[in-house]
């Protein structure tokens, strides 16, 4: 049987140069966050779309803001538009973005509370997420790779069981200490839905996977060893099982030290690094690892910009200069940047 034509183009994919061993200067470059409310055509279709639920499962929307930074910066990878809580609310969870508020969910605080969670439910959801990733492999262009993902089961579940964002994630690990077990039917039931999710986006197209873990932070080591790298593991090898080609970037956000010890035991294939990695170690710490490197740029130099912004991003690609890396920021791009900022980043990044 032929192949598919997405696998006969992957070749002009600069993003997976460096998955491939193959190092190019300038390295491929894609930014967190690189859609959303700081450039002003997304906040138009924004406002039309409704709720921002609305705009997530409208497939021909989703892909439209998707789309607008390439247009704008020519990035080497796409995003696809979702959001990690588009899982707890496939699962029945109610999921609400209110205005000014951030995202609010009706928690679950028990084993118990585990029963209004439907895994079957998921099917309608996610299935107009993979609507929007089979456009957008028909509409991106040829060399721009389509990055899909899900947010860690850690952090997925510490907005679950907090229902809301909060500063230090006590729920969950409250929860985490007291009923182990309980928790970590939690963590399962997340693990196993990511699998599907992430199944269903690469087979509609994505081109490489990134598990975000915002929250790895929280955790002392042998807590983030059962509720980050654990999990992470799980999802690595069963996405890989079906899709053993895809290359999966994991972001473990404030890990630290143990970023090293949750690339070699999770079988990640890209470790984004957060801002507190110093880009000397981002250079030298996973040279033992054949493990492509993703980071770092403090994404509030994007809102100052000039020399300030110059200065720090030659820094990193000095030293990233021969490494398998992806130019990327610790974070992601936050609504007060000025969109011309980001397009100079790009320049200097691609030698301007
Ligand atoms: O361009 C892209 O990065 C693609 C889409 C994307 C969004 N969220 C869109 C979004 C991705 C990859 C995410 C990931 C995400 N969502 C994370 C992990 C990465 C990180 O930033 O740490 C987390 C923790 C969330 C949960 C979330 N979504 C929160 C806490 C909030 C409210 C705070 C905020 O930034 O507004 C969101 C909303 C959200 N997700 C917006 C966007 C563009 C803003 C919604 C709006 O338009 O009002």
């Amino acid at each position: 049987m032929a192949k598919p034509f997405r696998h006969a183009s992957k070749q002009s994919l600069r993003l997976l140069d460096p998955f491939n061993g193959v190092v190019t200067s300038p390295p491929p470059i894609w930014l967190m966050r690189q859609a959303g409310r700081y450039l002003p055509e997304y906040r138009e279709v924004r406002t039309k779309a409704g709720g921002f639920l609305d705009l997530c499962y409208n497939p021909a929307l989703a892909a439209e803001v998707t789309l607008q930074p390439i247009r704008r910066y020519g990035f080497d990878a796409a995003i696809l538009f979702a959001d990690i809580l588009l899982v707890p609310d496939a699962l029945g969870q109610g999921v609400r973005f209110a205005e000014g508020e951030g995202p609010l969910l009706d928690p679950i605080t028990s084993a118990a509370d585990l029963s209004r969670l439907q895994p079957s439910a998921t099917r309608s959801k996610y299935a107009l997420v993979a609507e929007t990733v089979a456009r957008l492999r028909q509409d991106l262009p040829k060399e721009t790779a389509l990055i899909g993902f899900c947010g860690a089961p850690w952090t997925v579940a510490t907005y679950m069981v907090e229902g809301r964002g909060s500063k230090d994630q006590a729920a969950a690990r409250l929860w985490a200490y007291r009923d182990r077990d309980g928790f970590q039917s939690l963590i399962d039931i997340l693990v196993e839905t990511s699998i599907d999710y992430l199944g269903q986006q690469v087979k509609a197209g994505a081109d490489v996977l990134q598990i975000f873990d915002t929250w790895a932070g929280a955790l002392p080591d042998d807590e983030l060893d059962r509720w980050v790298v654990e999990p992470t593991k799980r999802i690595v090898e069963g996405v890989k099982s079906a899709h053993p080609d895809i290359p999966i970037i994991g972001f473990p956000r404030g890990a630290g030290g143990a970023a090293l010890w949750y690339v070699s035991e999770t079988g990640v294939d890209g470790i984004g690094c957060d801002t507190a990695m110093p880009p000397y170690m981002m250079g030298e710490a996973f040279e033992d690892e054949p493990t492509v490197v993703q980071g770092n740029l403090d994404p509030l130099l994007l809102v100052v910009g000039g020399e300030p912004l110059e200065e720090r991003t030659r820094e990193i690609l000095d030293l990233m200069e021969g490494k398998r890396f992806i130019f990327n920021l610790g974070h992601g791009i936050v609504p007060q940047t000025p969109p011309e900022n980001v397009a100079r980043l790009v320049e200097i990044v691609r030698g301007g």
